[in-house]
This record gives structure tokens, C-alpha cells and sequence, in this order.
């Protein structure tokens, strides 16, 4: 089956800008966001029509293996995002700032912020956290580099706080979301993913900000939806999160292709004729040839 690229024609999309993400919740077009750490994806992704793709730093979990993102480092992820950037033509693309690349100070934020627009090649960042981030998402944007908050489950932090837990779920926490959500518009982000927020919750919070809300386990209501590509493809079986969809069974295809290369390596069914090079005749009666018996 191919791809139908009918709907979303490549010639025909634009580039997609962090000010189409206002304009789409202003005409209630729902936003499409994928996670891709590579040139492939990034070019399916943008090819199928994805609004944006975000070089999460759930890479560290899903490409290179750790158990949380915190080891992440801007070095890891800056040749990820150039190779997604060699991909896409027209998705927004947004760098996710790893932990402790911009919690120190504004000026470390600005910093690393902008070796991710300089240097990795992309449009805008992405950072987790709340009122307490902020200030450093303010002097983020007010350099110019476009801010997408992160709120609800932020995984840097609730790793090291005993683990991933639904956010909202009493009227108080619901409206301290509220209120995070409220203090990053001001701050300047032109998004906000909530990140495994009641749905009622993440409901209030889109009707309440004027920026697009983007939802990873938070419901129907908000203005978009972020999945992480390994969930969707289901190339991620360690863990599969209740939210996350699961559109293909990419490890059990990988691994039926896998086993079949195995036992044909083994069988000598591979390589057959068609698979191999060959030398002239004439040539060939100049070889050293065992001779046939
Ligand atoms: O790193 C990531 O993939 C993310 C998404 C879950 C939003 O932050």
C-alpha cells in the first residue's frame, strides 16, 4: 500500500509557521504533532501531512534506550534534529530542550535554545515546566526563538519525583494547571502540551489560553495531539502508555523480516543468483580456479 498523499499534496502545502498554530485554533483546525529523531520519518511525516514535528528528548528512551530522558544532552540531539531537518520541507519543527539545558539560568536557556535554531536547524523549542519555568520561557521567546510550554507530566522532573502520574485530578491541582497555563501565554509561548492531564481539565485550559493547547494524554478537547512515534508504530514494546494509540506493529514486522533473513542465512537460501556480482568469462578463465571435479 502506498502512500495517499492526495489530501495533503506536498506541492501544494505551505511551510508551516509557528503563527499558523494560532491561526488553526482560531478555525478550530485541529493540529497534528509527531515526535521524529531521523531522515526517513521525518520525511514520511512530512510527506503524510503532520502540522509539526517535534525532536523530543523521549529519544533517549525510544532510540538510544535510557529509562527516563534525563540523561539526554543537547549534543545527542542536535544531529537528530539536522537529520529531521534534512526530511521535512513543511512541518514546523521544534527542538525539545533536555534537562538542565535551560534551568540554570536565562542566559544558559538563551544559549541552548539557540544552538537549537542555529545549529540543529530548528524553528522552536519546546520547554517543560510551569510557573517556574516561566521566566526562562520569556527570555527565551524575547530573543526571538519561538517557545512551545510543556506542563502537566513533565517527564525530566516526575522521574525523579517517583514516576508518571495523571495531573488534575482534584479541583485544586486543576486549577494551579489553569494557572501554569495562564502564566506561560504571558510569558510569550505560542503553544502548550499538556502532558497526561484529566480531560475535563485540559478542556478549562484550552477554552482559557489563547495559544493552541497540544495534548499527549489529555483528552478530546485540546487544540491538537502529539503522540510519540515509536507508541503509534508500536516500535516501542517496552512500555506502551494507556493513551498512545498504536497504528502499526512495526517490532513484530521487523522481527517476522528479521527471523526470515536468519534462517535463509543459515538455510544458504541467501544470497540467491540474482543477489550477486559477477566477473567477465574471459576473465574469469584467468582466475586461479579450482578446478572442477
Ligand atoms: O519528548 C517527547 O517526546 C515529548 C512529547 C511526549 C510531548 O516531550
Amino acid at each position: 500500500m502506498g502512500l495517499d498523499l492526495s489530501e495533503n499534496s506536498n506541492k501544494e502545502r505551505k511551510k508551516v509557521t509557528v503563527a499558523d498554530f494560532s491561526k488553526m485554533k482560531a478555525q478550530g483546525q485541529r493540529i497534528v504533532m509527531v515526535t521524529s529523531y531521523d531522515y526517513p520519518t521525518s520525511t514520511i511525516a512530512d510527506d503524510v501531512g503532520v502540522d509539526s514535528i517535534l525532536v523530543g528528548d523521549s529519544y533517549g528512551m525510544v532510540v538510544l534506550g535510557y529509562d527516563t530522558t534525563i540523561p539526554v544532552t543537547v549534543e545527542e540531539l542536535l544531529p537528530v534534529c539536522q537529520a529531521v531537518k534534512r526530511g521535512a520541507r513543511h512541518s514546523l519543527l521544534i527542538g525539545d530542550m533536555p534537562f538542565l539545558s535551560f534551568q540554570i539560568s536565562e542566559e544558559d536557556a538563551i544559549r541552548n535554545a539557540g544552538r537549537f535554531i542555529k545549529e540543529g536547524r530548528m524553528e522552536a523549542v519546546k520547554i517543560e515546566g510551569g510557573r517556574e519555568m516561566a521566566h526562562i520561557a520569556k527570555a527565551v521567546s524575547n530573543v526571538g526563538i519561538p517557545v512551545l510550554g510543556h506542563i502537566g507530566l513533565t517527564p525530566q522532573t516526575a522521574t525523579l519525583h517517583g514516576g508518571y502520574r495523571i495531573q488534575g485530578k482534584n479541583a485544586h491541582s486543576g486549577k494551579s494547571l489553569v494557572e501554569d497555563a495562564k502564566l506561560l501565554e504571558d510569558a510569550g509561548v505560542f503553544g502548550i502540551v499538556l502532558e497526561m492531564i484529566t480531560e475535563e481539565v485540559a478542556k478549562v485550559i484550552t477554552q482559557t489560553v489563547s495559544v493552541p493547547t497540544i495534548g499527549i494524554g489529555s483528552g478530546r478537547y485540546c487544540d491538537g495531539q502529539v503522540l510519540v512515534l515509536h507508541d503509534i508504530l508500536g516500535l516501542y514494546p517496552r512500555f506502551v502508555p494507556k493513551f498512545a494509540k498504536r497504528y502499526a506493529n512495526l517490532a513484530a514486522t521487523i522481527g517476522e523480516a528479521l527471523g526470515e533473513y536468519v534462517s535463509e542465512v543459515r538455510r544458504g537460501t541467501f544470497p540467491e543468483e540474482k543477489h550477486v556480482f559477477k566477473i567477465d568469462d574471459a576473465e574469469r578463465n584467468k582466475l586461479d580456479l579450482p578446478q572442477k571435479s
